[in-house]
Parts: C-alpha cells; sequence; structure tokens
C-alpha cells in the first residue's frame, strides 16, 4: 500500500499571538509513505524538492534517521494501538523553504502521521492526530493550521488535548511572505527567549491578541494596524533576523501595511497589506535585506482554508 499526502506550509504567532495563531499558505510539502517487501530494512526516509527556490544545502539539513521528526510521528502513531513501524520507505517532496518559520517541520509530521494513520485503516480521529503531531512539535499553532486550514487560534491543554477555533481571514488583506536567504533554527530562536516576561508585556499582547479577533472578524483594518505588535518574542528574536527592523520602521509609512511582523520562529518576514502597493512593498523588502547582502524570494499569497489532504491511496 502507499499514500501520499499533501501538506500547506503555516506561518505562525502572526503578531501577537505568539505559540497561539497560526496560518496556512498555498505553497506544500508531499509526503509519501510505502509499504515494502523486503524484511529488515527498516523505515527508509528520503527528502527531494522539484522546486527552484529550495537549495539542496537545506535539504541536507533535514535529518533521515532516528532522530527525525517523521521518523517520530510514525513511530508515536503506531506506538498508540501497540504496534512498532515495519519496513516503511518515505518520500519527502519538499517545496516549502526549510528553517525559514513557513512551517515545513509541522508539514512533515502532519504529513507523515496522517500517511501512516491511512496505512493502518485510521485509528486515531482529528484529535488524536492534533495531540501527537503537538506533542512533537512542542507547540500547536503551524500543527493545527497544517491539519485543519485556515486562521486558526490553538492551544495544548495539560492533558494534551489541542482545542482550536477558526476564524475568516478578510479576502482583501494579502500576506506578502518574505524568505530571506539564511536559515533559523526554531531551537535557536526560542532560545533567545526570555524563561519571564514583564507584566505589562503580557497585558501588551493580551490586549493586541483580542484586537486582532475583532479585527479579523468585523475587518477593521484600523484596529488590525493596532493589533500586529508583539512583545513577547519579536522584541527578543530582532537580533537573529537582520533587516527586520529597517523593514517595520520603512513600512509603517505605507497607507495599506497593516503590520510588518516574524513569521513563526522567523527567518521569513510576513507584511500584512490591503490590495495595492505590493510592487512597493516588495522593493523596500528586497532593497533593505539587498543592503545587507541577503537575497531573498517574495511572495504575495492569499490564506489556504484548506488543511492536509490524502492526494493518493494505491493498494
Ligand atoms: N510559535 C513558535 C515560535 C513557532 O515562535 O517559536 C515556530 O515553531
Amino acid at each position: 500500500m502507499k499514500v501520499s499526502v499533501r501538506v500547506p506550509a503555516t506561518t505562525a504567532n502572526i503578531g501577537p499571538g505568539f505559540d497561539t495563531l497560526g496560518m496556512a499558505l498555498p505553497l506544500y510539502n508531499t509526503v509519501t509513505i510505502e509499504e515494502t517487501v523486503l524484511p529488515g530494512t527498516g523505515i527508509e526516509i528520503n527528502v527531494f524538492s522539484d522546486s527552484d527556490s529550495i537549495d539542496q544545502l537545506s535539504l541536507d539539513h533535514v535529518p533521515t534517521d532516528e532522530n527525525s521528526i517523521v521518523y517520530k510521528a510514525v513511530e508515536l502513531l503506531y506506538n498508540s494501538i501497540g504496534q512498532s513501524p515495519s519496513e516503511l520507505k518515505i518520500t519527502i517532496k519538499s517545496n516549502i523553504p526549510v528553517a525559514r518559520g513557513l512551517g515545513s517541520s509541522s508539514s512533515v509530521i502532519v504529513g507523515a502521521l496522517i500517511a501512516a494513520n491511512e496505512l493502518l485503516g485510521r485509528p486515531a480521529d482529528e484529535v488524536a492526530l492534533l495531540t501527537i503531531a503537538s506533542e512533537i512539535e512542542g507547540h500547536p499553532d503551524n500543527i493545527t493550521p497544517a491539519i485543519v486550514g485556515g486562521l486558526v487560534i490553538s492551544s495544548q491543554e495539560d492533558d494534551g488535548s489541542v482545542i482550536y477555533r477558526k476564524l475568516n481571514w478578510p479576502a482583501d488583506w494579502k500576506i506578502t511572505v518574505c524568505v530571506p536567504d539564511f536559515e533559523l533554527s526554531t531551537g535557536i530562536a526560542r532560545s533567545v527567549l526570555p524563561k519571564e516576561v514583564p507584566m505589562r508585556d503580557a497585558i501588551f499582547n493580551a490586549q493586541r491578541m483580542a484586537m486582532f479577533v475583532e479585527a479579523v472578524n468585523s475587518k477593521d483594518a484600523e484596529l488590525m494596524k493596532l493589533a500586529l505588535h508583539d512583545k513577547l518574542h519579536q522584541p527578543y528574536r530582532m537580533k537573529l533576523v537582520p533587516g527586520l527592523d529597517s523593514i517595520m520602521n520603512e513600512l509603517k509609512h505605507f497607507d495599506n501595511v497593516l503590520g510588518v511582523v516574524l513569521s513563526g520562529a522567523g527567518s521569513s518576514i510576513l507584511v500584512i497589506s490591503e490590495k495595492n502597493d505590493l510592487d512597493k512593498i516588495h522593493n523596500v523588502v528586497k532593497e533593505t535585506w539587498a543592503n545587507q547582502n541577503i537575497k531573498c524570494n517574495i511572495k504575495t499569497l492569499s490564506v489556504e482554508n484548506e488543511g492536509a489532504q490524502i492526494i493518493s491511496n494505491e493498494d
């Protein structure tokens, strides 16, 4: 049996929603799991890309041994039904930039879990898949939209269960994804965060998060401009993303720009804007990064409302 699952990229945090907000984007990885007949071969993992914007060096950094998150995902699912994975060939077609804050790790965890679940006759429901995937990733903000699509608020509770609700992203708010040519691992980006934050910063984010939800629900662009700020992670990560500060300062003078935020843990930046001036936005980001010798790939996207999909299932 051979199952392929297509999983969208995701952006997380989106300003005030550290470890809480996430949104699926129309860039995809495909994970294929095939049962092989050769006994003793164990789990074999291969990664490739057919996209020019994915560099081979990044793909070489993706672990394919027992330390791989894909391996862990499959093993945890099998273990949850009292089995161990046998001979499996796992192929990842990677079209989501790696270590750029666009959910590439969540996408392969989710793809591997859903494909393995299908091979096993679907023992895990959505609740179980969300729990296992968020356990491996450590937080649910990328995992949930990768599974359910759209813009999502999520939280992993003490018992491991994931609570989520979808919000409707206004169709005419554009998301410009600016991907620099350098990687930033989530581990490093989390290591610079403090263990505790000042109460006034926590209050600032709670206020922005409430504004975010109301701004999205009522399509209130002026409120969204106030909401897209953060004091819990971006100030600490600023030094890891050269140019972020300058890009924020340049773009805050554009009337149509609602905000500039770090995508997930970085290194990509999201510019959220109303429909016009996209070329000007692209130029500001390109020029600012070029001044720092950083090349980039910039795409304006809309939200992907579908989560992971099984795209083939062959006996
Ligand atoms: N919320 C996570 C972070 C997303 O910012 O560290 C990256 O996995």
